[in-house]
């Protein structure tokens, strides 16, 4: 779907021109559009098609609570890591007992919490979180629903930073102790088996390594089977890649095609937990060029957004599209440019040798930032958090305000004397 576009030499969201919500709200600032992510989430939803499937937003991509609600309203569940997560979701009146909590170092406080929320399912990395979670019903008397999350050892064509599946990295249980560590929590009073779970790695184009684990989990789930213990669920975690710059991610469909033909005969629900799919490509990061610096070395376009809005290229070395908000303005020059933030780090830049016609006071749009944007944001420099805004046709709204200063330092006490 073509949701950012040129009309009239202008670059819309929707219908709304990216210059009025400038006017409106200021810079920097997130713009999603809410046409996109229903477009995603129903692309997701008929490639499911009669298939028993539920989808499980991965809230760490974008929690934005307007974002969430309309996730929820699109029949989603959601993907937890923590219990902010948790208070989010229950904030935005997401259904608690359809959604997974994910995550190698769940706290007691964390557990406890998600237990009195009836949560859908923990999905267990270790063995001693299976013990720490059996322990908390022993005494409260609570049953918790849990899935083991598997690390299937396999290594994806992605970032190293978000690589998940690999045999070293610290997600999941061991391929070769899942067996037994099924059988332990078989034996458990307070734990009731209910799925199986893997998540090998963000932004993957390629679908191969995610159905592969599937195939691996799924005939696990026969063995276990074999033992008499029965699953409701598979899950195959989220990773769907989205397109930056080139890329050319599998289609829902392939995707889902893929996941079923792995799951085969067996009578398992399929679970996803797509985060960057559903909303990476929904957003863009509005910003203002505050000069054009011209070095001996380099030229600049120096912009008021930073790494604290958009982490990505700094953390991981990722390409976001940049575009003039204007197409095309009188007496422009085309040059390389780097455009860098006004945070004091070398790694503060946006987009490196970039072919931009720009002058001080032009907006731009910098692409591909509906996830891992704003949930990644810090206050870096003391810059309060940018505003959020969700537009639908040619209809705008402010779903987060920018941070307010004052707000930001009011908690912090003097110390001792
Ligand atoms: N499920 C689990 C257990 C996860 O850890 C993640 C992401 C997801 C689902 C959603 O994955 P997605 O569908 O969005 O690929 N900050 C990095 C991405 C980190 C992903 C962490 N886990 C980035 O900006 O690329």
């Amino acid at each position: 779907m073509e949701t950012f576009t040129y009309q009239g030499g202008q670059l819309h969201a929707e219908s709304v021109p990216l210059e009025e919500i400038a006017r409106t709200y200021g810079t920097p600032c997130y713009v999603y559009s809410k046409q996109a992510i229903t477009y995603n989430v129903n692309d997701l939803k008929n490639a499911f098609g009669g298939h028993p499937y539920r989808i499980c937003y991965a809230v760490k991509a974008n929690g934005n609570l307007s974002i969430l609600r309309h996730l929820k309203d699109l029949g989603c569940a959601f993907d937890i890591v923590s219990g902010g997560e948790l208070e989010r979701v229950r904030a935005a009146g997401g259904d608690l007992t359809k959604s997974v909590f994910s995550g190698v170092g769940k706290s007691e406080d964390e557990i406890r919490l998600a237990l009195d929320a009836n949560i859908g399912a923990f999905h267990v990395e270790s063995l001693g979180e299976l013990h720490r979670i059996d322990r908390i019903t022993q005494e409260t008397g609570q049953t918790a629903p849990v899935a083991l999350r598997i690390n299937p050892a396999i290594e994806v064509d992605t970032h190293p930073n978000i690589m998940t599946g690999a045999r070293e990295n610290k997600f999941g249980i061991p391929m070769e102790e899942v067996l037994q560590a099924y059988r332990v929590a078989a034996k458990m009073s307070g734990i009731r088996i209910c799925g199986i779970s893997c998540h090998i790695g963000s932004q993957l184009v390629d679908s191969r390594p995610i159905i592969e684990a599937v195939r691996q989990l799924a005939e696990l789930s026969d063995r276990l089977s074999d033992e008499g213990i029965k699953l409701e669920y598979l899950d195959a975690g989220g990773g769907l890649g989205i397109c930056y710059q080139r890329e050319h991610p599998p289609k829902a469909s392939e995707y889902v095609d893929g996941l079923w033909d792995a799951l085969g005969q067996r009578s398992l629900t399929l679970l996803v937990e797509p985060g960057r799919f559903v909303v990476g490509n929904a957003g863009i990061l509005l910003t203002q060029v505050e000069h054009i610096k011209r070095t001996d070395a380099n030229r600049f376009a120096v912009v008021d957004a930073s790494m604290t809005e958009l982490m990505r290229p700094a953390l991981y070395g990722a390409w976001h599209g940049i575009l003039p908000v204007r197409k095309e303005q009188e007496g422009r020059q085309t040059c390389l440019y780097d455009v860098v933030g006004p945070v004091c780090e070398t790694t503060d830049c946006l987009g490196r040798g970039r072919k931009l016609a720009i002058a001080d006071g032009d907006h731009l749009a910098i692409f591909s930032t509906g996830a891992y944007a704003s949930s990644l944001g810090c206050t870096y420099n003391a810059r309060p958090l940018a505003a959020e805004i969700m537009v639908d046709g040619d209809q705008h709204r402010i779903i987060r305000p920018r941070g307010d200063l004052q707000q930001m330092f009011a908690s912090e006490l003097p110390a001792l004397e």
